[in-house]
Parts: structure tokens; C-alpha cells; sequence
């Protein structure tokens, strides 16, 4: 998913010959002069150290302390190190530094049990650099996940998985899925954990595949090789080889601020530019045609151009300030620039001119009409494959039932791209509801004052596409009132959209786990919320025409609306299984956390996914615990693991979240985690059917509590809690949440946690 399309590189190359053609430089990087301050070291070992930068802590050679390297000379050669930090630096450019990196490993014997493991915890909090988006979080392993997080300024967790079932399926050079997974990380990231976790402890790939590696480093300086899966020293060849890029500012503030102060860093003839990470800061740059340290006074120097002759050789070259000039000699004229007019004798002027204009106005019109031809070629050839598409995906059997009026679909209708984009005030950003694998959502609001939410596909891919066109189908089929309405959508835009109504108070997920801003979810609220998500999943899977998988089922896809009901929503992924089959081979999807550890080796999608995934729901309703969260210890990392080994060990009221244990009864959470527990079985064939889910749920919630019953639930509960755990009823008063401390971003996490790989 990270990965450019080949295609659209393909795309841009006439673009980029034009820029070629029309002598534009593209930007490079560069490396700063080695100037450092005078009396300072200029060098720790090979590593050239240039002002703002300067060696020795304190040592007052570089522009603040926090610019310091610590050249670190007790051992031979001598390394250097950034300031109170263990990360070695290996190169200084003029924006970025690379530090050496710190690989993780995890690896098994061959009955799975764990002979060595290490995590990745870097932090640059308080220093000047964050963690450039050229770095890639990357796992190489058969049998591996990793969960990647961060909670300095961005609290978020992503991560991806890689597996494979033997080393015939695995591609050379290819990192997407199979023995090898990349997920992009944010700008602007001050520090990140990654670990790493295995859903069969490597007990089917072990023969090639011993150990799980996970790093975050430069994307371009690794290749995924097939002997990396059963290399031994995989760990330290990264460390070594593929390092990690780190963006530098100067400073927390824009330029036009800086510029007013005494400390400003540019010195004469540069530019400051203000850093893109958005953490604030900037950096110095020279003027076009001058060199130097821009840092250093008194600034950069002017390039002395004449010295490599740009002139013809009947011209004479003068430098000039930032620039320089030719001037041919008598009996001759033109620019006189080697890459211009050059000179020309004096009688064949007009001629030679005119005959020039005309033949570069000439090639110059015919360049651009080949390039007008070429992408209006490729335009028409898009419209067409994406009409093609259109229909091989049903899009024509989507007019037609749109423009004939049966079958509940009266009410869906094709909206204009100008009316949406009025609606949602040309997609200002403050109407963005949320962004996700599949684009983003914006809220609108329709002439009739109607509210809407709207979803837009963020790149206009053909897969994306069809997981529109797909939703559109399955939800012209749905008509639940525990399933998100589909009001209309718009086709002849460059990208479809859909339109919805619009749900009023988010996601379930953010009922449950962000509580302190949002008032407490009760118990009885998320039984009611489940039985109705558990209801409206029994329904696709029975009751409409062609039984739907939804394949994402997960706390932040059911959204609740002002009555605080149901509504499952995100259906880009879903599929339609024909009655006669009962299970499809597919594209494993879905998110962390939430996917069926059988489906994930397998690649069987059957309806019983949509159940395990659902019992990750209810153990996050009943526990409060996201489905993965970095902070915990190894067991408690995975919320369905350590669900069922709660189970097991008779430990379940004590992984219940307190208030949970007081507002329900001992039986009603008892027969519900027991559900939970049936629901994440690891054989799909003994997990009950969502039927089933959903009616255990019905009556359980026709449970009721009577005073008396409370009473006495109490008092057993207490019992039960000091005979198992000796918990004393303080427990119940206690409203801490220790896993607060990590939230997931949502947007990320349905960013990077919807991984889909080819079987
Ligand atoms: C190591 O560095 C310290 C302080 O920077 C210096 O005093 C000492 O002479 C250095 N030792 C060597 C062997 O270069
Ligand atoms: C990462 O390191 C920081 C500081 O060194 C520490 O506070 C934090 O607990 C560590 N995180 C993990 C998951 O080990
Ligand atoms: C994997 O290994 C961990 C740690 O050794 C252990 O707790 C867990 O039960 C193992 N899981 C499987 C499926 O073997
Ligand atoms: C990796 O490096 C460590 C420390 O430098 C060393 O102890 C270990 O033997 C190396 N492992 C391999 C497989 O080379
Ligand atoms: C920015 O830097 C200044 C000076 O280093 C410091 O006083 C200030 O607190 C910083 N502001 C922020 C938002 O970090
Ligand atoms: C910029 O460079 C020119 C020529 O090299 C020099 O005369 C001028 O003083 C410089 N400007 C500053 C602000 O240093
Ligand atoms: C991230 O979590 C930490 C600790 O709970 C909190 O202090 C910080 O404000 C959070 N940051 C954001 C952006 O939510």
C-alpha cells in the first residue's frame, strides 16, 4: 500500500522529461560545506561535523546544546553520537542526519517456545531532529506482526502483518505481505515503540523462517531478499546497513518569527525555510548561485561561475553577484552562454535567429502536442478501462436499479459533483470526520439542511474503486435499521463518492475507550449496542439475498446516532458469497486485533471471521482494553489472547472493567464472556453462528436486574473476587484506566492497519 503504483510512475515520465527538456534542476541533496566554528573539531573519525553542528558536549562549537555530538573516543575509531542519546550518527546533510539502527529480532525453537526477543524503543524527545517519513516500519518473518506505536504528541498505534506458508510463495524484492510488510509512519514522529508479536510462535515456518525481525529505517537502503528469512545475522547487517533518517530544524518557530530575533541562524545571501515536519523550526539555504555554509558568518559566497568557462569561445565571461554574463566579442552576437544562443557572426544574424526561434517555437509546440496527445490519450484510455471496470464490477447493474424504482431503493439517489462539493464546502478541512485505508469521510450538509456524511477515495485506484462500487452493491441489498443508510452517490466524478446518513455520535470504539471526555458508556448501553450489531451481522449473513462477510468488523465501524443505536458501517471490503459455496478464498483484510487467526493462515474467508472479529468487540466492551496496546506486558498485548487465558485460568472477573463488574450481574457477565470466549475460538467451525450470538445476546439482556438481585450479585461478586484474587471491594469504586496512556488514533490505525496481501 505504501509502494508507488508502477503505473504511475509510468505516468509521470513524460513530466518528467519536460522538466529535463526545460533545464529545471530537480532538487538534490546536498551536503553542508565542512565548515565548522573556528577552534572547533571538524571531524569525529570519517564523520565530518559542519556548524550548527559541533563536537564535544557543551563545548559551545555548535549553535545550542542541542546540536552537540558527543564524540565518543574510548573506543577505536572514535564514534560520534547525538547528544545525550546512544544513537550513532553516520551522515550530517543539509536536512537531514542518519543515525545507526536498532533492529528488533524475536526468535523460536521449533516447538514455538521464545529463545530471544527484543523491542525497538527510540526517543528524540526533547532534541531538534523527528523521524523522517523516508523511514518505513518494516517486518521481515513468516509468521509475524508488528504493532508500532507512539505517545509523545502522537498517540497512535499501526503496525502490519507478514506471513507465508512456504518459501514458494515468496517474491524476491517484493515487501507486500509475504515475508516481508512496510507501513509508512506520520510526520513529525518524536519517538515510537515497535514489538513484536506471532500468532503461531513460528511452529509452521520454522524450517526456513527461525526468527521475526522488525526495524524502522531508510526504505531505499533496504531490499527484501528471500535468504534474509533463515539469515542469522539479518539482526546486525541492518543494524549496520540500513539506517535511520532523521529530519533536523533549528529553533520551534516559523521564519518570519525567527527572522525578528537576535539568534536568527541564516547568515547573508541564504533563505530560511521553514521545516515541513510541522513540529516547527527551520533551516538556512543559500541563494541560488552562491555556496558556503549558510550558518557561518558571514554567510554564503557568491560562486565564481567563470571559472568552468559557461561562455562561447568568442565570448567573454564576467561574474556578477549570484550570477554572471557573457558578452560576445565584436563581429559577433547573441547571449553568448554555451547553453543559450552562443555567438554568432554578425552577418548571418537574421537568418541564424530567425531560423533558430522558428525551429525551437517549432520543436517546442510539437513537444507540447505530443505531450497534450499523450495525456489526452491516456485520459481517454483511463475513461475507458474505467467504464470497462465499471462494468465488470456491476456499475451498469447499478444505474439500472438505480433508474428503475423497486426494491427499497427509491430513496437512493445520484447526487452532481458540483452538489457535493457545495455541501461540504469545496471538502474544506474542517469537515473532515475521519480518514481510513479507503480515503476519507467529510460531513455535508445538502440544500434541505439535511447533514450527510460523505466519503471520498483518496487516490483514484482501481482497487479503490472497486471496494466503492462493492459497497454501493452490498448496501442497495441491506435495508437493517442497525446498518448505515446509504442515501445516494455520485459517479461522474473523477473519484465516486458516497453519501450517507449522517451518525451523530461516533464510533463505538470512542464510547469505550476515551472516556473523561465522554461520559461513561454503561453496561447496559453496550449489551444493547452489541445484541444490535450482533443482530444486523446475523442479517447479512442469513436473511438477505446472497449472504454478505462484512471482513472489518470492529468497534470504530459501528457508529452510534443520538438514540445511541447500532449502525455498522464500512462495508468497502465486504463480500457477497453465492449460496452454494460456503467459503471463498480471498485477499486476507481486515485489522489488527480484530482478524481470525484461521482466515489469516488460511485465506478461507467463511462467515465465521465476522464472529471472531465480534468477539473481539465484546471482550473490548466487557474489559475496556483495546484489541492491541504496546504499553502491556507480553501477555496482556494481544486483548483476544489474553482473554481466553483469562478465561482459562479463572481469572475472568479480574480483566473486567470495574464498573462493568458493578452495573452487571455476576451471571449476565459470566454467560457473555463465556460467549466472547465461544466467539474467539481459534477453529472457526466451533465458534457459534452470529445467529446464535445475537439471540444468546437478546436474552441476555431481557435479563434484567431486580433491587434484590443486585444485592445479592454484589455481595456474590465480592465473594467471588476475594476467594479468587482477594480484591477487596475498592475495586469497584476505582475508575483508572492504566491503558489511557496509549490511545489509538483511529485514523492511523485504519490507515495502516488494513493490510491486504495477495495469496
Ligand atoms: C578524548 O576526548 C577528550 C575530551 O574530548 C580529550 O581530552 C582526550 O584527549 C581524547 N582522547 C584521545 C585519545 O583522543
Ligand atoms: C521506552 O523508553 C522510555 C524511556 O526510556 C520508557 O519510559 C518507556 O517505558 C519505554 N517503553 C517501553 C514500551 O518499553
Ligand atoms: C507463543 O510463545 C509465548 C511466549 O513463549 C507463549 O506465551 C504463547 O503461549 C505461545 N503461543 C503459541 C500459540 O504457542
Ligand atoms: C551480532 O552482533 C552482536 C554484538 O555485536 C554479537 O554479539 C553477535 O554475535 C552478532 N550476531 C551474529 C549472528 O553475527
Ligand atoms: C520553543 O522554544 C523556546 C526557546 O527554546 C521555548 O521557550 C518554548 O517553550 C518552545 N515552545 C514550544 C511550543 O515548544
Ligand atoms: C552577498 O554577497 C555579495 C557578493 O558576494 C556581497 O557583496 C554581499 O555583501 C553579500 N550580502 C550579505 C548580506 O552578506
Ligand atoms: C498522548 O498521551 C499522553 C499521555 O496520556 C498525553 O499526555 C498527551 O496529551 C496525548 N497526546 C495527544 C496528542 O493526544
Amino acid at each position: 500500500m505504501t509502494l508507488m503504483h508502477p503505473k504511475l510512475l509510468l505516468h509521470h515520465t513524460p513530466l518528467l522529461f519536460l522538466l529535463l527538456l526545460l533545464n529545471l534542476s530537480l532538487p538534490l541533496a546536498h551536503h553542508l560545506p565542512s565548515n565548522s566554528k573556528p577552534g572547533c573539531q571538524t571531524k569525529c573519525a570519517n564523520l565530518i561535523v559542519p556548524y550548527p553542528f559541533g563536537i564535544g558536549i557543551n563545548s559551545g562549537c555548535s549553535i545550542s546544546p542541542l546540536f552537540d555530538i558527543n564524540c565518543d573516543n574510548s573506543s577505536i575509531p572514535p564514534k560520534p553520537f547525538i547528544t545525550t542519546t546512544n544513537y550513532e550518527i553516520v551522515h550530517i546533510s543539509d536536512n537531514q542526519v542518519r543515525v545507526k539502527n536498532l533492529a528488533a529480532a524475536r526468535c523460536y525453537t521449533e516447538s514455538g517456545i521464545v529463545t530471544r526477543q527484543n523491542i525497538i524503543n527510540m526517543s528524540l524527545a526533547s532534541t531538534p531532529y523527528s523521524f523522517s517519513t523516508s523511514n518505513k516500519v518494516t517486518v521481515v518473518g513468516c509468521d509475524d506482526i508488528s504493532v508500532f506505536g507512539s505517545d509523545i504528541g502522537k498517540n497512535f498505534t499501526s503496525g502490519c502483518f507478514s506471513v507465508c506458508a512456504k518459501k514458494s510463495d515468496i517474491t524476491d524484492r517484493s515487501c507486500t505481505g509475504i515475508g516481508c510488510c512496510q507501513v509508512a509512519i506520520p510526520k513529525g514522529l518524536k519517538n515510537f515503540v515497535a514489538v513484536l508479536i506471532s500468532t503461531f510462535n513460528h511452529t509452521w515456518v520454522h524450517s526456513f523462517n527461525p526468527c521475526g525481525y522488525v526495524f524502522v529505517g531508510d526504505e531505499e537502503r533496504f531490499q527484501f531478499r528471500i535468504w534474509d528469512l533463515d539469515d542469522e545475522s539479518f539482526q546486525n547487517r541492518t543494524t549496520q546497513d540500513v539506517p535511520v533518517v532523521l529530519d533536523w530544524a533549528i529553533g520551534n518557530g516559523t521564519c518570519d518569527r525567527a527572522k525578528k530575533s537576535a539568534d536568527f541562524a541564516c547568515r547573508g545571501n541564504s533563505s530560511c525555510v521553514d521545516s515541513d515536519t510541522g513540529l516547527g523550526g527551520y533551516r538556512c539555504n543559500c541563494l541560488e548561485g552562491y555556496e558556503g555554509n549558510p550558518y557561518v558568518s558571514p554567510g554564503c559566497t557568491d560562486i565564481d561561475e567563470c571559472e568552468n568557462n559557461p561562455c562561447d569561445k568568442h565570448a567573454t565571461c564576467t561574474n556578477t553577484p549570484g550570477s554572471y554574463s557573457c558578452s560576445c566579442s565584436n563581429g559577433y552576437s547573441g547571449d553568448g552562454r554555451k547553453d543559450g544562443l552562443r555567438c554568432t557572426a554578425v552577418k548571418s544574424q537574421f537568418p541564424a535567429i530567425k531560423f533558430s526561434i522558428g525551429l525551437s517555437v517549432g520543436l517546442l509546440s510539437l513537444f507540447i502536442g505530443v505531450t497534450w496527445l499523450y495525456f489526452g490519450i491516456k485520459k481517454r484510455k483511463l475513461a475507458r478501462m474505467r467504464e470497462k471496470f465499471f462494468q465488470q464490477n456491476g456499475g451498469l447493474l447499478l444505474k439500472q436499479h438505480m433508474s428503475s424504482n423497486n426494491g427499497g431503493l427509491e430513496s437512493t439517489k445520484i447526487f452532481s459533483a458540483d452538489e457535493l462539493e457545495k455541501a461540504t464546502n469545496n471538502y474544506a478541512e474542517d469537515r473532515i470526520l475521519g480518514r481510513g485505508g479507503y480515503g476519507m469521510v467529510y460531513q455535508g450538509i445538502l440544500p434541505d439542511r439535511r447533514v450527510v456524511a460523505i466519503k471520498k477515495s483518496m487516490i483514484m485506484d482501481q482497487s479503490q474503486i472497486e471496494q466503492f462500487i462493492n459497497e454501493v452493491i452490498i448496501l442497495t441489498q441491506v435495508n437493517h435499521r442497525n446498518v448505515v443508510k446509504l442515501l445516494g452517490c455520485c459517479l461522474e466524478s473523477e473519484v465516486p463518492m458516497l453519501v450517507y446518513e449522517f451518525i451523530s455520535n461516533g464510533t463505538l470504539y470512542h464510547h469505550i475507550h476515551n472516556y473523561g471526555e465522554i461520559s461513561w458508556f454503561a453496561w447496559k448501553d453496550r449489551l444493547r449496542v452489541a445484541a444490535e450489531a450482533a443482530g444486523a451481522l446475523a442479517y447479512l449473513h442469513s436473511a438477505a439475498s446472497m449472504p454478505i462477510i462484512h471482513r472489518d468488523v470492529k468497534s470504530s465501524n459501528i457508529l452510534l446516532d443520538d438514540s445511541y443505536t447500532a449502525k455498522i458501517s464500512d462495508f468497502g471490503a465486504s463480500r457477497l458469497v453465492p449460496l452454494d459455496q460456503t467459503q471463498v478464498t480471498t485477499l486476507v483484510q481486515g485489522t489488527l486485533g480484530y482478524l481470525d487467526p484461521e482466515y489469516f493462515q488460511t485465506s478461507q474467508l467463511t462467515e465465521k471471521s465476522d464472529v471472531y472479529s465480534f468477539g473481539v468487540v465484546l471482550a473490548e466492551l466487557m474489559t475496556g482494553k483495546t484489541p492491541l496496546s504496546l504499553t502491556k506486558s507480553e501477555e496482556e498485548r494481544n486483548l483476544a489472547t489474553y482473554f481466553i487465558i483469562s478465561i482459562k485460568e479463572n481469572r475472568f472477573f479480574q480483566i473486567l472493567e470495574p464498573r462493568i463488574l458493578r452495573e452487571g450481574t455476576l451471571e449476565q457477565l459470566q454467560a457473555i464472556g463465556e460467549l466472547a470466549n465461544r466467539c474467539l475460538n481459534l477453529k472457526g467451525e466451533e465458534r457459534p453462528t452470529m445467529k446464535e450470538v445475537a439471540m444468546e445476546l437478546e436474552s441476555l439482556r431481557r435479563y434484567t436486574k431486580h433491587p434484590w438481585i443486585q444485592q445479592e450479585n454484589t455481595e456474590e461478586n465480592e465473594a467471588l473476587l476475594g476467594e479468587q484474587s482477594g480484591l477487596s471491594s475498592d475495586l469497584y469504586a476505582i475508575n483508572v484506566r492504566p491503558e489511557s496512556s496509549i490511545r489509538t488514533y483511529p485514523a492511523l490505525d485504519s490507515l495502516d492497519g488494513n493490510v491486504i496481501y495477495p495469496r
